[in-house]
């Protein structure tokens, strides 16, 4: 199996019109609303998988090819910023007891490590792919993954190997948690961490993450392993006040990171440290839904001026989702998003966390990636909860086939 997020272009152009409601999430289109929505739209895809037009439909261009949608909505692929797709076992039993009143402590996180340190390659690789699959059938066209369930260095590679052959957006987490082999010397896993696992998994990864909260990574802990990634030239994410009030939102501003994820706990100094410094808050609503936690404060983050991205967290664990659309249903009924600002942050905004300004849009210059909706509106994404809306995803110009 190649890389999955393929280069694009078919080698035809294609004009694809018919279409009710187009959210560009470009302000500078359209109605020049914060999704830049044209009505009764059009927009040509080159050769080379990339938007190369948008307008009204009755002033398209022609192209080798024609794609009529009859009237539906289309947006971008959304683009899902966090994931942890590659893991092996089950932890249904932990979310039945969660919801019996166990609380959320990350403590399964050993369980996981234990199924996948024990999975071969090949099952490692069908069963993301088949999360994979279930991702695309639900409009997701960029997806990141990282480790972080093998966390010794030879199953950390072979996770993020199998990662590698369904996206370039990798990640590198072997600082999840402290494996119980090293409980008594904590400072020797960080060690290991920095120097021989990032080293090994350096040329599958694009990115560093650690997760600094209760129970994982100290504050200094968390400091050694970004630096180490900055040093290893990757650029860092970081997983943090998911569990509590603690220093990772300092932290991620403190190294710029480009986004700190889950961002359920924050204080208001905290959310003028990111937006300060620019760091994406990527809010992650399958985790407190899953949990039955607290939800992120996105109208807080969103009133300072941070930008915000969702993605899905897909883990066994917090988060066993797949579906973005359900992610936008969350931000908007339990976070007070509007749908507008739910489908940019689930679209530009995790585009941003990524640092790509190629994808997350439709309009000219950008992959043409986009998810034809079985819908009038975007609106639906978020008032149809639980329906699959998705008619077609398409992936530079080409359509996902739903098999695959
Ligand atoms: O993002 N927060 C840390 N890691 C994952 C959950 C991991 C697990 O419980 O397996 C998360 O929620
Ligand atoms: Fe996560």
């Amino acid at each position: 199996m190649g890389p999955r997020e393929p280069e694009p272009g078919s080698g035809r152009s294609l004009l694809v019109t018919g279409i009710r409601e187009l959210a560009t999430c470009d302000s500078t289109l359209g109605d020049g609303s914060l999704l830049g929505i044209v009505r009764d739209a059009a927009f040509v895809a080159d050769a080379d998988g990339l938007v190369a037009w948008v307008g009204s439909a009755k002033d398209a261009p022609v192209a080798d090819e024609r794609l009529d949608v009859g009237g539906r909505a289309v947006v971008p692929g959304f683009v899902d910023s966090h994931t942890h797709l590659v893991f092996a076992g089950d932890r249904s039993a932990e979310f039945a007891a969660r919801m019996a009143g166990e609380r959320y402590t990350g403590g399964g996180i050993m369980t996981t490590v234990a199924a996948t340190r024990a999975a071969s390659d090949e099952e490692l690789r069908a069963s993301a792919q088949t999360r994979f699959a279930e991702m695309r059938a639900s409009g997701t066209t960029t997806v990141e993954i990282k480790s972080g369930y093998g966390l010794n260095v030879e199953t950390e590679v072979r996770i993020l190997r199998i990662a590698r052959a369904f996206t370039r957006e990798t990640t590198f987490l072997g600082a999840h948690v402290v494996p119980p082999e090293y409980a008594n010397d904590r400072a020797a896993y960080v060690d290991l961490v920095c120097g021989e696992m990032l080293e090994a998994c350096f040329k599958y990864v694009r990115w560093v993450d650690v997760f600094c909260d209760e129970g994982a990574f100290t504050a200094d802990e968390t400091r050694a392993v970004l630096r180490a990634g900055a040093q290893a030239a990757k650029l860092l994410h970081l997983h943090g006040n998911q569990l509590g009030y603690g220093p990772a939102a300092q932290i991620a501003a403190e190294f710029a990171v480009s986004s700190l994820d889950h961002c359920t706990y924050l204080t208001d100094d905290d959310v003028a440290a990111l937006r300060d410094a620019g760091v994406v808050a990527t809010l992650l609503p399958g985790a407190e839904f899953s949990t039955r936690s607290p939800y992120p404060d996105a109208r807080r983050l969103l009133e300072a001026g941070v930008t915000v991205a969702l993605a899905t967290d897909c883990n066994p664990g917090s988060s066993y989702v797949t579906s973005m659309p359900l992610m936008i249903a969350l931000a908007v009924r339990e976070m007070h998003m509007t749908p507008a600002e739910a489908l940019f942050a689930a679209t530009t905004g995790s585009a941003l966390a990524l640092e790509r300004t190629d994808i997350g849009r439709l309009s000219p210059g950008a992959r043409a990636d986009f998810a034809v909706l079985d819908a009038p509106s975007h609106l639906h994404l978020a008032y149809r909860p639980g329906s699959n809306l998705v008619h077609q995803t398409w992936v530079g110009g080409i359509q996902h086939e739903p098999s695959s």
